[in-house]
């Protein structure tokens, strides 16, 4: 299978509920070819229900070698093309500093961030292809305010926030845009958000 050159791709992780079932839909309706993941390929069976140009995979992150394999099935899918990674699949860990498990963090900084720059790297040579290549992240306020009972999930957010940025300056020389938002802020306002580019402007998430 292939889609049309001129049909925006977008792999959104994270679609069975909250924002990322919102971008997916959000992309959906605008045209946007969107394959969207989830652990259980069931729990994504209302979006494909709604738009025959989303697809439904299966993917497990807190797993990274997973990852490639997954790569690969996207790219049989959409033909080797990829315009937008949006990594928004996140989980959480509640506890105190004092108590925290290092197990549990280790496997919530699976999800949130190393799976997160193991896609980056597996699907950059697909995004660079691409004019409008985009990786978006979905961070949280939470990697400048540290709220209790999160210290784990708000370390996760931080690291992630300054990955994005230092990802960033490997892409000035291309066209590839990469950009992080604070989830809630995505939730508001569906599709349109605050980045946390100096400018602190509005940005689309999507072409
Ligand atoms: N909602 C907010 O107010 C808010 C605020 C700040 C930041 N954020 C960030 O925004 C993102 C989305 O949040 P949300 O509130 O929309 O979350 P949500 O409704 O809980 O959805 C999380 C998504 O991530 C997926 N996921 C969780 N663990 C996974 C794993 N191990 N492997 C693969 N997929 C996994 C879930 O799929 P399954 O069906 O497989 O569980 C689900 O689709 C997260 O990165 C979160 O940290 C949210």
């Amino acid at each position: 299978m292939s889609v049309p050159a001129q049909v925006t791709v977008a792999v959104v992780t994270g679609c069975s509920s909250g924002i990322g079932e919102s971008l997916a839909l959000a992309f959906a309706a605008r045209g946007i070819t969107v394959v969207a993941t989830a652990r259980r390929v069931e729990s994504l069976a209302h979006l494909t229900k709604k738009h025959d140009n989303i697809i439904a995979m299966p993917l497990e992150l807190g797993d990274l070698s997973n990852l490639e394999q997954f790569r690969d099935a996207v790219a049989e899918k959409t033909g080797g093309r990829v315009d937008i990674l949006v990594n928004n699949a996140g989980t959480h860990y509640a506890s105190t500093a004092m108590d925290l498990e290092i197990a549990e963090a280790e496997k919530l900084f699976a999800v949130n961030v190393f799976a997160v720059m193991r896609l980056c790297q597996l699907f950059l040579p697909l995004l660079r292809k691409s004019l409008r290549g985009r990786i978006v992240q979905i961070g949280s306020v939470t990697r400048d305010v540290p709220v209790a009972w999160q210290c784990v999930y708000n370390a996760s957010k931080a690291a992630l926030s300054q990955y994005t940025k230092t990802l960033r300056l490997v892409s000035v020389s291309s066209s590839l845009n990469v950009m992080a938002y604070r989830g809630l802020i995505v939730l508001l306002l569906g599709g349109a958000a605050v980045g946390d580019r100096g400018d602190r402007g509005r940005h689309r998430l999507c072409p």
